[in-house]
This record gives structure tokens, C-alpha cells and sequence, in this order.
């Protein structure tokens, strides 16, 4: 395949890729490439440092920090996707799912849309796990409550786990695992028990798990087998 095309395959356009190249930006065997029209494999090639996905699928986790929007575009405020380097910002790549503004934590972003219709969906079976800090002190009360189906204002929340992992007087932290995503729900549904979050910050998505090395507003593909356990979880292995 010829340089540039092989380049593009990182996001570019072929006019794009040649800039990058005649920029430096382009190495082969990590040798920086000049000529766009050389013969190359495009499993030598990088570009600013990464190897351009070859049509594969792209899986990025984020650390989503309070303030930035799961969205891919806004005109108001940064979005999950602004906080992608540029190769990969350029793909076609949306977030699996939403997070509220003021909300932390784990964002899948991906092209698969197979897998993200499954891990949004009930059906499959992708536990979200959000650690939430309360108002007041969380009892057996709640965990019952929550266990039994909590019926909300315009619907009734499928049951979901409560961990308790500390009860005080003026605060309380637990993790709440959901099997689905309605529009502010675990909000909602310590708002109906009579404990309304202080903070919220999802940890994980079935079986992936937010990375405790990445810091807020930082991001990384998935390995190889984050992808594949997501996709087992989800029968598209
Ligand atoms: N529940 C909420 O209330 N907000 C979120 O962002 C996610 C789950």
C-alpha cells in the first residue's frame, strides 16, 4: 500500500497524510518516511507515534471529569471527544452511553456501534457500577429498597445493587450497580429514599473497569482482552 494511504488510515485525508508526512510526522520500522508514494505494510506505519487502525474498530476509555459534556460536539462546553488526541478525534467515534455534567468517571467511546447498542441495552447484561456519596446515613432500608425495584415519578427502576461501604451520620458512600440508564437515575432514585448525592462517579461498564492510572481528563485504548471480555459479555465473540 502506498505511504499515504497508509497514513490516512489514521483519520486523515490523502492531502492530510501527505502534509503529515512531508512534516516528519510519519515513521516506517520507526524510520521517518518521506516519500508518500513508497510501498510500505501497514503494520510499519506510524503516525505521530500511533499505528493507524487499519478499518478496525476504535475503543477508548475516558476518565471523564466533572464540567465535560458526553457528547461529540457542543457549542457551550468541551465534550468527551475534545479530550481525544487528534488521530483519534478524527474517527467516527461516539460515546457509549451518557454521563451527566457534573458526573466522574468512566466513559467508553467507540466505532463498534454493535457493541454500544448491546452494552446500552438491558438485555445483555452490562452492569454499571457508579460509586455515589450521600446525604445521611444509608441503612438496609435502601438496600431493600433499591433490591425491590424503586418506583419513580415515570417508571420503575429494575432492582439494583447497593453496597454500602460507609454509613455516617452526615454522609454515606456506596457503590449501586444498574442494569440500564434512564435520564438521571441514580440521582433519582437516592433522591426517592430521601439521600440526595453528593457526588457520583461511574467505575465501571459490565466488565470493563476505569483505570485507577488514568487521571481525569485522560484517556487510552483498550488492551486486547478489555475488547474481547466486552464482547463476550455481549455475544459478538
Ligand atoms: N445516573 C445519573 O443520575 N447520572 C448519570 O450521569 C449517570 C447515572
Amino acid at each position: 500500500m502506498r505511504l499515504d494511504k497508509a497514513a490516512a488510515l489514521a483519520g486523515l485525508t490523502r492531502s492530510e497524510a501527505r502534509k503529515a508526512i512531508a512534516a516528519g510526522r510519519v515513521r516506517v520500522d520507526g524510520q521517518i518516511a518521506r516519500d508518500a508514494g513508497m510501498q510500505v505494510d501497514p503494520a510499519r506505519v506510524r503516525v505521530d507515534g500511533a499505528q493507524p487502525a487499519e478499518a478496525g474498530e476504535l475503543y477508548v476509555m475516558v476518565h471523564k471529569p466533572a464540567g465535560v459534556v458526553t457528547a461529540t460536539e457542543d457549542r457551550r462546553f468541551q465534550t468527551v471527544v475534545d479530550l481525544l488526541p487528534e488521530p483519534l478525534r478524527r474517527r467516527s467515534i461516539g460515546p457509549v452511553g451518557r454521563l451527566d455534567r457534573d458526573v466522574t468517571g468512566l466513559v467508553l467511546l467507540t466505532t463498534d456501534g454493535q457493541l454500544a447498542h448491546r452494552l446500552i441495552s438491558p438485555r445483555w447484561k452490562a452492569g454499571k457500577v457508579y460509586r455515589a456519596r450521600c446525604e445521611g446515613r444509608l441503612t438496609d432500608g435502601e438496600v431493600a429498597a433499591f433490591a425491590s425495584g424503586l418506583v419513580l415519578s415515570d417508571f420503575t427502576a429494575r432492582p439494583a445493587a447497593l453496597e454500602i461501604l460507609e454509613a455516617g451520620e452526615a454522609e454515606s458512600l456506596a457503590d449501586v450497580t444498574l442494569s440500564e440508564g434512564k435520564f438521571h437515575q441514580v440521582k433519582r432514585m437516592f433522591a426517592a429514599v430521601g439521600h440526595p448525592l453528593i457526588a457520583l462517579e461511574r467505575r465501571r461498564i459490565g466488565s470493563l473497569a476505569l483505570d485507577p492510572a488514568l487521571q481525569p481528563g485522560e484517556c487510552r485504548e483498550l488492551r486486547e482482552d478489555e475488547v474481547a471480555a466486552l464482547k463476550r459479555l455481549c455475544e459478538l465473540d
